[in-house]
């Protein structure tokens, strides 16, 4: 039997991400019937770039399903000399499952192509289902619901934008973009026109009335965390800011909204939203990203048992 992974929604149907997310709320609500479920199983987690939510998340949920996470840096194995089809072959011997942050996708099909276990993408240029299925499940705790919602996108549109706009429509959501700029390693123009089929995906610039409609706006650093600090990158994000500074999620923007106000982390404080956002009472950011701890134990469970 083929081995399932998730490198982002394309082979998962919207009733089995449902699924997951029911999964994901019985296993938040009753830990402790889990505690064994992935006992003397291990996680292997490849990290080409930064993080803190991904890495803590995974590592302890895999704690939590008395089971185990290794984390493996680019940088400090051998993964930074030898190919990575070899390498991946090898892992996958001994492991019972792969989480990848990889700088590409086509590196992130590379693990999976080569490995015997599931792989889980842990974001690369152009997905990132580990947060949109954790952002799912935020959502549905505080609303009730996640069919007929209207989720604004408020910035650049990449990797994050992607999975919210595949699974969200999937889902039953609405999906709203306001996304004057595009990042370019992020394309993928199949995934968008299957979504504009559904009749739920629309990209707007007219931010005001895309807020006054929203039951969620969401938004997401202006620049890949990869350039963030590169000096190469300096000018360009320099031009990126001025031409993203009216799309701010901040007070002048928000006062009169009753949208839940979403950002996947890390903040750039100032830049794609201002502290007043972040503060807001109706701002779910910090269960967002502790929910990346419950919806990921449920993929885990869903994918290693
Ligand atoms: N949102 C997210 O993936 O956080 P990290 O980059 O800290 O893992």
């Amino acid at each position: 039997m083929a081995v399932k992974h998730m490198l982002n929604f394309q082979n998962w149907s919207g009733q089995e991400l449902w699924d997951l997310l029911q999964l994901a709320i019985q296993i938040k609500a009753k830990p402790k019937e889990y505690r064994q479920s992935l006992a003397y199983l291990t996680l292997g987690m490849i990290f080409q770039k930064t993080s803190t939510r991904t890495r803590v998340s995974y590592e302890v949920a895999m704690t939590h399903l008395g089971g185990h996470g290794i984390c493996l840096d680019w940088r400090s194995t051998n993964l930074v000399l030898a190919e990575l089809k070899d390498e991946v072959r090898y892992l996958s011997r001994n492991l019972d499952g792969l989480m990848v942050r990889l700088l590409t996708f086509e590196q992130t099909q590379e693990v999976a192509a080569n490995s015997r276990v599931p792989v889980i993408n842990g974001c690369d240029n152009k997905y990132h289902p580990s947060q949109a299925l954790t952002d799912f499940l935020t959502i549905l705790e505080h609303k009730g619901r996640l069919e007929g919602l209207n989720l604004v996108y408020v910035g650049i549109h990449n990797n994050v934008a992607n999975s919210l706009v595949e699974g969200g429509t999937k889902l039953g959501m609405k999906i709203t973009t306001v996304t004057p700029e595009f990042n370019e390693a992020s394309r993928d123009d199949q995934l968008l026109e299957e979504a504009r089929r559904t009749g739920l995906f629309q990209q707007t610039l007219d931010l005001p009335k895309a807020v006054a409609e929203a039951d969620i706006v969401y938004t997401d650093t202006w620049v890949d965390m990869e350039f963030f600090l590169d000096q190469k990158f300096a000018k360009a994000k320099e031009e990126r800011i001025k031409l993203m500074m009216p799309y701010q999620l901040n007070e002048g923007l928000l006062k009169d909204s009753q949208a839940l106000i979403m950002h996947d982390m890390p903040i750039h404080t100032g830049y794609e939203i201002d502290r007043f956002a972040i503060e807001h009472p109706h701002s779910v950011i910090f269960d967002q990203a502790e929910n990346r701890l419950h919806a990921q134990k449920a993929l885990l469970w869903q994918l290693l048992t």
